[in-house]
């Protein structure tokens, strides 16, 4: 059994935690939440072990081998290098981190002593998403000629929440736009060439943005996210011989229809009753530590680090620095 921690108690680490205790293999251990009622309720609803009301005492947990840290973007840096440090494997929630510097001093903690660190970008984990990436790397439908891929859903403006707070790191590039852009990096590889314009908020962070990438073979890419408009959230492939559509919502668990010489099938892919989806990176990150890796060696550090230096490309061109 690997006994894991979940440091901050909100939205996510429910859902996750939910996974979790669904695992084989899998103990909830202890959660942390800066507040030790919190904590003690979280615990409760999802049988941990342990609660602590603060992040520090429970990274100090001798007993705990990895820790799922699912707290606002802005801390993921500060949480990663607390856990590293009192020698806790880590699987912290995307957008990793705030830009490229402080995505690569967490890579470099890591590798200096020697423990596990991953980004979690569940999609790159869940069945039908590694159906695509196979059937495109196949090469069966040709190259891809073009991309479109958006992720946008409606969250009323409210300045307390999150997603429209600058200080913890809000806007739709980095919490949802984050995965039309790993879409267009796992399908397509790493690009500069990226033009992007954005409507940004009286709170300064981005309520949407359109980004258009280009590749070497001309390949057009269109990509849009937001927090303040319900968009398909589909990724749409168009091939020199087929074409996929990832259909709504395509990061999460879902269908994929597929055309291949002129005939159109939906698959589905099933995923085990009750659960959200995060069981496949969780049973990853297992067998990561059970094999005594310290990069995953899907999403691996040089994803991320493109993964970010994409989102800071685009960042820099909509004026949204943090
Ligand atoms: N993979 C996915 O499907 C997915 C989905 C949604 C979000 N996420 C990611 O998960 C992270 C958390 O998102 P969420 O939607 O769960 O957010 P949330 O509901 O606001 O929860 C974040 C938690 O972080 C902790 N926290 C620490 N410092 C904080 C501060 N200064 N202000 C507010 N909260 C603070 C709080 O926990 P305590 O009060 O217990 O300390 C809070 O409950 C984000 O990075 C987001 O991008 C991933």
């Amino acid at each position: 059994m690997t006994n894991w921690g979940i440091l901050g108690c909100g939205k996510i680490a429910g859902k996750f935690a939910n996974d979790l205790l669904l695992t084989e293999g899998v103990n909830l251990y202890a959660v942390a939440s800066r507040d030790k009622e919190k904590a003690a309720n979280f615990g409760n609803t999802y049988k941990a072990i342990k609660s602590y009301g603060s992040y520090e005492e429970m990274a100090q947990d001798p007993d705990i081998d990895i820790v799922y840290i699912a707290t606002p973007h802005m801390f993921h840096k500060e949480n990663t290098l607390l856990c590293l440090s009192n020698n806790k494997a880590v699987l912290c929630e995307k957008a990793f981190a705030m830009n490229l510097e402080e995505v690569e001093e967490m890579i470099a903690f890591a590798k200096a002593k020697t423990i596990f660190l991953m980004e979690a970008l569940w999609t790159h984990f869940l069945p039908h998403y590694k159906f695509v990436l196979d059937k495109v790397a196949s090469g069966t439908l040709g190259e891809i000629q073009s991309l479109k891929a958006d992720f946008g859903f409606n969250s009323p403006f409210d300045t307390t929440s999150r997603l429209y707070n600058k200080s913890l790191g809000g806007g739709s590039l980095l919490d949802v736009g984050i995965y039309p852009v790993f879409a267009a990096l796992s399908l397509l590889g790493y690009t500069e060439d990226i033009e992007a314009k954005a409507t940004l908020g009286p709170t300064g962070v981005d309520h949407n943005c359109s980004m258009h990438l280009r590749y070497a073979q001309n390949v057009e890419v269109q990509l849009f996210s937001a927090i303040d408009e319900e968009t398909p959230t589909r990724c749409h492939i168009v091939l020199e011989k087929g074409e996929i559509i990832i259909n709504s919502r395509f990061h999460e668990p879902s269908s994929v229809t597929l055309t291949e010489n002129c005939v159109t099938e939906t698959l589905e892919f099933s995923t085990p009753k009750d659960v959200n989806g995060y069981h496949y990176e969780i049973l990853h990150c297992q067998e990561m530590l059970a094999l005594r890796k310290t990069e995953s060696d899907v999403m691996t550090f040089s994803k991320s680090k493109e993964l970010i230096m994409m989102l800071d490309k685009i960042r820099a061109q909509i004026g949204l620095s943090y």
